[in-house]
C-alpha cells in the first residue's frame, strides 16, 4: 500500500452543513464499557485517539433511545438521563478538541432486546411478536431459544411511543453538540425489524410489502428530522443481515431496494450506510455491485461501504470466533471500486479498534498494528 494509492480518499464531502474532511468513518462498535449506560472518560479518549488519527467521521456506538426497553444491559449507552448525557458531552467535546465530527448511532433493540443480558425478560417491542427466522449467529442458542417464544405484536401505542423515543434522543443528541445523526436501521433490532419480511407480518399500515414495512423508518427519520437544525445530516444505516440470521436478506432485487429506500429518503436522509461484512460482497445475482453500490444507484444519494477493511475475516467470524483474524492489504482493492465511484465514504471498524491510527496510516502508507480479538477486551 502507498500513500499514492489511497490518496483519492483524502478529499471532503459535504452533506448538508457538515463537511467532512475525507471519505473514511469509523464504523460504529459497540464496546460495552459504559456504566449504568452512561459513557465514561475513557470513552472520551477512545474516540478522541481515533479523530486525532485522522478519522473523517467518528459514528459512535449504538445508543439506547429514550424507552425503557430499548438496551438491555448496562454496558450500553443510551441517549438520555442527565448523567449520560454529560457523559456524551465530554465524548463529542474531545472528539472536537481534536478536530474531528462525530455522531450518535440511534437504536432501539426490538426484538433482539435480551440477547446481551439474559436476566431481561422477553418482552420488549417487536413487530409481529416474532424475532422472525434465526440462522448462523453469534447469539447462545438458549437466547435464540428463549426469544422465539411469541410476544406480544406492538399496538398503536407501542409504535407511537417509540418514534417519540427516537424523536426525544436526537434532540438530546443536539443538545450536547453532535454534528449530525445516524438512525441504525440495520442488524435487526426495532427499525429494522419493521423492514424484514420474516420478523414483519403485520397486516395494518405498519406491514405489508417492502414500502409498507418502510413506514416504521420513515416515521423515525420524520421524527428525528423534526429535531434537528436544517443543516445538520442524517445517516440511515440498513443491512441484509441481522445479528440473529447473518445470512438473512430484507431486499432480493435492487427493485425492492428501491421500493423500500424510497419513503425513506423522502423524510430527510443525506447519507445511506449500507452494512457489509466484506466492502466486495455482492449484493445480487448477476452484478458485483455490492450493497452501497445499489443502493447509490437507485437512489442516487451518497453511500458509505463497510466492512472488512484491512482484514480476510468477517465481524461475524470475529463473534463467532471462526478461526484467528486475518489481516489482509486489501487496499488496492478497496481503491478500485472507491475510484469506480461504488460508494463515496467507507467506515472502518475492527481495524480501528486495534490501531487508533489506521487512518492515517492509511494515509501514509505506513503498516497498521493488526487486528487481534484480544483488543475488544480492554477500551483504549
Ligand atoms: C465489537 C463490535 C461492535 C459492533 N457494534 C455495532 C453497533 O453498535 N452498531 C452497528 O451498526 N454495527 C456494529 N458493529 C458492526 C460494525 O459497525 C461494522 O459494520 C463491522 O464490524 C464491519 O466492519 P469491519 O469489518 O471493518 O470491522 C459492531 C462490530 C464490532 C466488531
Amino acid at each position: 500500500m502507498t500513500a499514492e494509492l489511497t490518496a483519492p480518499l483524502f478529499q471532503p464531502i459535504t452533506l448538508r452543513g457538515m463537511t467532512i474532511p475525507n471519505r473514511t468513518a469509523m464504523a460504529p462498535m459497540g464496546r460495552g464499557f459504559c456504566i449504568n449506560n452512561a459513557p465514561q472518560a475513557d470513552a472520551a479518549a477512545y474516540y478522541a485517539a481515533r479523530a486525532k488519527g485522522g478519522v473523517g467521521l467518528v459514528i459512535c456506538e449504538a445508543a439506547g433511545i429514550d424507552h425503557p426497553l430499548s438496551a438491555d444491559n448496562p454496558g450500553m449507552p443510551v441517549m438520555h438521563g442527565e448523567k449520560v448525557l454529560a457523559g456524551w458531552k465530554a465524548v463529542v467535546d474531545a472528539v472536537h478538541a481534536e478536530g474531528g465530527l462525530v455522531v450518535p448511532q440511534l437504536f432501539h433493540q426490538g426484538m433482539l432486546h435480551g440477547g446481551g443480558n439474559p436476566k431481561v425478560p422477553m418482552d420488549s417491542l417487536r413487530p409481529s411478536g416474532t424475532i422472525g427466522v434465526p440462522g448462523p449467529t453469534s447469539y447462545s442458542p438458549e437466547f435464540i431459544e428463549r426469544a422465539s417464544a411469541p410476544t406480544k405484536p406492538m399496538t398503536e401505542e407501542d409504535i407511537a411511543d417509540a418514534i417519540a423515543g427516537f424523536g426525544r434522543s436526537v434532540k438530546n443528541a443536539v443538545g450536547v453538540g453532535f454534528d449530525g445523526i445516524e438512525i441504525h436501521g440495520a442488524h435487526g433490532y426495532l427499525v429494522d425489524g419493521f423492514l424484514w419480511g420474516a420478523s414483519n407480518q403485520r397486516t395494518d399500515r405498519w406491514g405489508g410489502d417492502i414500502t409498507q414495512r418502510a413506514s416504521f423508518a420513515r416515521e423515525v427519520i420524520k421524527a428525528a428530522r423534526a429535531e434537528m437544525p436544517e443543516d445538520m445530516p442524517l445517516i440511515f444505516r440498513f443491512s441484509q443481515h441481522k445479528s440473529s440470521n447473518y445470512a438473512a436478506r430484507t431486499t432480493e432485487s435492487p427493485q425492492e431496494l428501491e421500493a423500500m429506500l424510497a419513503p425513506i429518503i423522502d423524510a430527510g436522509v443525506d447519507m445511506l450506510h449500507t452494512s457489509i461484512r466484506r466492502f466486495w460482497q455482492a449484493a445480487y445475482e448477476g452484478s458485483p455491485l455490492n450493497l452501497a453500490g445499489w443502493a447509490k444507484k437507485v437512489t442516487g444519494l451518497p453511500v458509505m461501504a463497510v466492512g472488512s477493511v484491512g482484514l480476510g475475516t468477517s465481524a461475524d467470524d470475529t463473534f463467532m470466533k471462526v478461526g484467528a483474524e486475518a489481516t489482509d492489504d486489501n487496499i488496492a482493492r478497496l481503491m478500485e471500486r472507491f475510484n469506480d465511484g461504488e460508494f463515496d465514504m467507507i467506515a472502518i471498524g475492527r481495524s480501528l479498534i486495534s490501531d487508533p491510527d489506521y487512518v492515517n496510516k492509511l494515509r501514509t502508507g505506513e503498516k497498521p498494528v493488526p487486528f487481534a480479538r484480544e483488543a475488544l477486551a480492554t477500551l483504549v
